[in-house]
């Protein structure tokens, strides 16, 4: 079918406005797609991925507070130090002893009070607040202390 613009004015101006309207969102969506394109270019210029994890992992444990009861020294502040922590042996208050993985880790941060170290009080507060993306960042840091 052959559509003859100037005879339908109406018709023209239709199909104008619906190009014009298409490429206005076309441009749109790829100025948008170009912005998200120069962020991963950024992120990718930075450090590791790994190691913006565990950085943001060292983040979260200072400003909740870890960090003032576990040193990353060895030095045994209120808690156990973190360093060499991760895939220890640990030695419960109840004698058994438990692999310190990242499944351990969690349930310590979720639920301090389920398997206490020996040896130490169980004061450790419980952080609901964290989000399963913040612990899988504290738990990259403390595995990064070694
Ligand atoms: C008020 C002090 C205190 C704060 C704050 C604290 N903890 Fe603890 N934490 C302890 C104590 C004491 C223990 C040992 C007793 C126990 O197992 O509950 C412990 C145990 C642990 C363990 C097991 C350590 C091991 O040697 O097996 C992990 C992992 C841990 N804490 C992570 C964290 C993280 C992550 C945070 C911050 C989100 C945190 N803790 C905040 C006091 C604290």
């Amino acid at each position: 079918m052959h559509i003859d613009l100037p005879r339908m004015p109406i018709g023209g101006l239709l199909i104008g406005f619906l190009l014009f309207a298409t490429t206005g969102t076309f441009v749109a969506a790829s100025l948008l797609r170009e912005g998200g394109a120069l962020e991963t270019a950024a992120t990718v210029g930075s450090p590791t991925p790994a190691a913006t994890l565990s950085e943001r992992g060292q983040q979260l444990a200072a400003t909740n507070g870890c960090l003032s009861c576990h040193s990353t020294s060895g030095e045994v502040i209120i808690g156990p130090s973190w360093k060499g922590l991760f895939g220890k042996e640990e030695t419960l208050a109840d004698g058994s002893t438990v692999t310190v993985d990242e499944a351990y880790i969690r349930e310590s941060i979720q639920n301090p009070p389920a398997k206490v170290v020996a040896g130490f009080s169980p004061v450790m507060p419980s952080f609901p607040a964290l989000t399963e993306e913040d612990i899988q960042a504290v738990i990259a840091f403390i595995q990064s202390v070694k």
